[in-house]
C-alpha cells in the first residue's frame, strides 16, 4: 500500500496518497483524495472544496514523465537515464534525439532510417520562401522561427494531425529537420543574404552551418571541430523536463493541437530572456562590461542590487542549486574550440572572471546561484561566427527533440486531459453595472 500524507480540513482529516519517482523523488497526488473512514477517491476539490496555490508552479508536478531526470542538489542530469556528461562525450545530437523521443539510443540501422527520414523532410514547400520574403529585414529570427513552424500546418495540412502512431516517426523527424531549415533561412533572410538549400552530403549540424554560412559561389569550408562543437550544444539543450517552453509545448498539445502549432508556442516560450532569451542577454552583459572598461567588480556589486535593474544572466536556475553540468561541459568546450582556432575572446575572460568572483560572493553563495547552461554558450558561437540574435535560435533546434519527446510522451498517455489551472479570483464582488453617463 502506498503512504499516505494527512490534510486536516473544517474538522475533517482527508488522505492523500504519496507518489514516489524511480529516483525517490515524492509528490502529494490531490486525484485520489479519500475522506478518512470513507471509500471512493477524488480530486481535492472535488472532496474538500479546496484548491492548491502554487504560483509559478515551483511546487507542483505537472505530469509523470520518464524522459529525463534531474537533480538540481547534486547538479545531475539524464536523458533517459543516461548521464549528460557521457552522451556529450560519445553521442551526436541526432542520436540524442532519438534516445529522447523513442527511448532508446538507436541501432546503426535505426540511424541510417532516421537520417533517411530527416534527409527526406529537410527541403521546406517551395511557396514557403514568398512568407519569409514578408518578414522586414530587422526581424527578430525567433519570431521568424515561430511563425514558419505555424505555417507548415498550412502546406501540409494532410499530414498533420495531432497524433497518429503509425505517421509520427515521420512528423517528428519533419520538424526536426524543417526546423533547422526554418532557422538557417531565418538568418539569410534578416541580413538580405540568398537562401542557401540543404545539402544531403553533409548531416544534420554541418548542412544547418552550411545554409548559414555557404555562398552561391563559395562553400562554406566545414571545420570538424567547429561541427562538433555547435552538435555538442545542440546535444546540451536537447531537453530539461518541465522547463517554461516544454510546459507550453505540453499544454498546447494538452488540447489536442498538432506537433506544429505545440512546437511554434514552444519557441515563443523560450525566447523570453529568463529562459532560452538568457543566451543572447550572457553576450550582451559581457559586451556591455567589456564596453564600460570594468572587470566584472561594478557589474556584480549593480546585480546584486533589487533596484539596478541587472541580474547576473547565465546565473542561478529554478532547479539547479548547484554547479548546472551542461555548463560544466561548456565552459570546458569553450577553451577546446577557442585553442583549436588559435583565438582568444576577452568575453571569456570576463565571463571567468565574473564566475570566480560570484561564486565567492555570500550574495550569490547564500541564494545557490551558480553559472547556467547559457553563461559559455554564447562564446562558442561567437567564435564559430554565429551572430548574437540567432543564439535562442540555436537553443531552439536543440530543445526540439525535447519538446517532440513531450509531446509523443502526453499525446500517448490515456489520462491526459486538457491542462486547466485554477485560480484564486481577489477581484470585485458582485458588482452593479454603471451606464456610460454616469461613469467617472
Ligand atoms: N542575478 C542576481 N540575482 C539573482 C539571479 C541572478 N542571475 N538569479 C536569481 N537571483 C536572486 C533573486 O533576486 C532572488 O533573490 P531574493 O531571494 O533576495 O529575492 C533569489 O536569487 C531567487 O531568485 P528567483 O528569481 O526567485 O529564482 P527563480 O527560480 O524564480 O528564477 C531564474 C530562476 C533562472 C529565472 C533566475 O535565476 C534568473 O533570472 N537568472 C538569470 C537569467 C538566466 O540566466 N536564465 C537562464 C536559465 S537556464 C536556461 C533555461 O532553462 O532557459
Amino acid at each position: 500500500m502506498s503512504k499516505m500524507a494527512k490534510l486536516e480540513l473544517d474538522g475533517k482529516v482527508y488522505e492523500l496518497p504519496i507518489v514516489e519517482g524511480s529516483e525517490g523523488e515524492k509528490a502529494i497526488d490531490l486525484t485520489r483524495c479519500v475522506e478518512l473512514g470513507g471509500t471512493k477517491p477524488g480530486d481535492l476539490r472535488a472532496k474538500t472544496g479546496c484548491i492548491t496555490l502554487d504560483p509559478s508552479l515551483g511546487n507542483t508536478g505537472s505530469c509523470s514523465s520518464n524522459i529525463t531526470f534531474i537533480d538540481g542538489e547534486r547538479g545531475i542530469l539524464r536523458y533517459r537515464g543516461i548521464p549528460i556528461e557521457e552522451l556529450a562525450e560519445k553521442s551526436r545530437f541526432i542520436e540524442a534525439a532519438y534516445l529522447l523521443i523513442f527511448g532508446k539510443l538507436p541501432t546503426s540501422l535505426e540511424t541510417h532510417m532516421f537520417s533517411q527520414m530527416l534527409e527526406n523532410h529537410e527541403l521546406l514547400h517551395e511557396d514557403m520562401k514568398f512568407h519569409f520574403q514578408g518578414f522586414p529585414p530587422y526581424s527578430h529570427p525567433m519570431a521568424i522561427l515561430s511563425s514558419m513552424i505555424n505555417a507548415t500546418g498550412c502546406f501540409y495540412h494532410d499530414k498533420i494531425e495531432h497524433y497518429n502512431p503509425d505517421t509520427f516517426k515521420d512528423l517528428a523527424a519533419m520538424l526536426l529537420s524543417q526546423v533547422r531549415t526554418i532557422a538557417a533561412f531565418s538568418y539569410r533572410k534578416s541580413r538580405g543574404l540568398p537562401i542557401i538549400y540543404p545539402d544531403p552530403k553533409y548531416k544534420y549540424t554541418a548542412n544547418f552551418l552550411h545554409m548559414m554560412f555557404s555562398l552561391p559561389y563559395k562553400e562554406y569550408e566545414m571545420r570538424p571541430e567547429v561541427v562538433s562543437a555547435l552538435d555538442t550544444i545542440f546535444l546540451l539543450h536537447a531537453d530539461h523536463e518541465q522547463n517554461c517552453s516544454t510546459s507550453t509545448v505540453r499544454t498546447v498539445a494538452s488540447s489536442q493541437a498538432s506537433l506544429f502549432a505545440s512546437a511554434a508556442a514552444g519557441v515563443c516560450a523560450l525566447w523570453g530572456p529568463l529562459h532560452g532569451g538568457a543566451n543572447q542577454a550572457v553576450i550582451e552583459m559581457l559586451s556591455d562590461i567589456h564596453r564600460s572598461g570594468d572587470d566584472g567588480t561594478r557589474f556584480i556589486e549593480d546585480a546584486k542590487k533589487k533596484d539596478s535593474g541587472k541580474r547576473l544572466m547565465g546565473f542561478g536556475h529554478r532547479i539547479y542549486k548547484n554547479y548546472d553540468p551542461r555548463a560544466k561541459i561548456i565552459k570546458a568546450k569553450c577553451d577546446e574550440i577557442l585553442n583549436s582556432m588559435k583565438r582568444s575572446d576577452p568575453l571569456l575572460d570576463i565571463a571567468k572572471k565574473l564566475e570566480e568572483a560570484a561564486l565567492q560572493d555570500p550574495y550569490f553563495v547564500e541564494r545557490r546561484l551558480y553559472p547556467n547552461v547559457d553563461f559559455y554558450s554564447g562564446i562558442i558561437m561567437r567564435a564559430i561566427g554565429i551572430p548574437v540574435e540567432m543564439f535562442t535560435v540555436i537553443f531552439a533546434i536543440g530543445r526540439t527533440p525535447g519538446w517532440i519527446a513531450n509531446f509523443k510522451e502526453l499525446a500517448e498517455d490515456k489520462t491526459t486531459r486538457i491542462n486547466r489551472p485554477r485560480q484564486v479570483y481577489i477581484g470585485q464582488t458582485l458588482s452593479p453595472y454603471t451606464p456610460k453617463q454616469d461613469r467617472t
